[in-house]
């Protein structure tokens, strides 16, 4: 990458990395598996055609300076689900501020039994790792604080991106989903130990089935976007609402009034609730102190715990 537009014969890369010419020939072919654009061969040399947007710690360090992301930075090539290994590295003491990405998931985990459609290097897969001094109850405050991080990510790359919060973790791109928050936690009744943020941004996808509802940033906008560079501002995003929350006496009653002012699903919307085995309908009422959805149906003010909230 130092050398993206000169040819580069393959024994300078074996006397660098001081291996053989053959071994770098093994490695060529494995980068051109995952996707990056190298053209030649052992006698010609090679040349990287153009910088890939791989989110590699190394590129992503610099734009995650200052952060608690920093110095916690994990890539990977193939996983099943970064919030699995997230969850897991956790268990083991893995510290705040551990970040864990990929360019693809095979086993990609949505909220509820949902799945998350995660094809190689076109989304961006990220869970991070946080250990905050508060109460599990105040975990849902936190989850909505990622959507508008997401939302603060995507609209510094194009401020001109209009983007909707649907409660409580999804990010809408004209109506349709362009990122879904999976949070998770571990926790005692009045601590947490530690909770794994999972966001999933659909990027540079050219299509989706139609039943899926989504969309993606390229589909959105008519151009390829960089994912270094959004998830390079989502990692300071993140860290900025996170902080806030963390050390601000009014920071839970700002986030939930910042979610209802950016979200068009918080007041006046008419909605149908799918919890559990059960379904109900009416029309939003803002959220309440903890931040659940309150929705007004013909019983009275119904607060929604968990479920799906669909347009009716
Ligand atoms: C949703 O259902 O809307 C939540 C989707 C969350 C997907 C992300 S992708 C990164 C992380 N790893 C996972 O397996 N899921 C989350």
């Amino acid at each position: 990458m130092e050398n993206a537009t000169v040819v580069v014969s393959g024994t300078k890369i074996a006397e660098e990395i001081s291996s053989s010419r053959s071994e770098v020939w093994r490695l060529i072919q494995q980068l051109r598996g995952t996707g990056v654009d190298v053209a030649g061969h052992p006698a010609t040399g090679y040349q990287l055609r153009s910088v890939p947007d791989l989110l590699l710690p190394e590129i992503l360090r610099p734009l995650a300076r200052g952060t608690i992301f920093e110095s916690g930075l994990h890539h990977f090539y193939k996983v099943g689900s970064t919030n699995t290994l997230a969850m897991t590295a956790a268990a083991d003491g893995a510290p705040e501020g551990s970040v864990f990405l990929a360019e693809e998931q095979t086993a990609g985990r949505g909220r509820g039994a949902n799945s998350w459609q995660s094809p190689r290097s076109t989304g961006s897969y990220c869970s991070v790792i946080l250990r905050p001094p508060l109460p599990p109850s105040d975990v849902l405050v936190l989850s909505l604080a990622a959507g508008l991080a997401v939302q603060s990510a995507i609209q510094q790359v194009d401020s001109r991106v209009q983007i909707d919060l649907k409660w409580p973790n999804d990010v809408l791109v004209n109506g349709r989903k362009v990122c879904g928050i999976l949070t998770e936690m571990n926790a005692e009744a009045t601590r947490v130990r530690y909770i794994v943020v999972g966001i999933g941004i659909n990027v540079n996808q050219a299509s989706f089935p139609k039943e899926l509802g989504a969309t993606s940033l390229r589909l959105a906008t008519g151009s390829e976007w960089s994912r270094v560079e959004l998830v390079g501002a989502l990692l300071k995003s993140l860290d900025r609402e996170y902080r806030q929350l963390a050390g601000d006496r009014d920071a839970k009653e700002v986030i939930l009034r910042r979610f209802a002012e950016n979200s068009s699903w918080a007041f006046g919307k008419r909605v149908r609730i799918e919890e559990n085995e059960s379904a109900f309908e009416g029309t939003t009422e803002g959220l309440d102190a903890r931040g659940f959805l309150q929705v007004r149906t013909p019983y009275g003010v119904q607060t929604v715990l968990s479920g799906t909230v669909r347009e009716r």
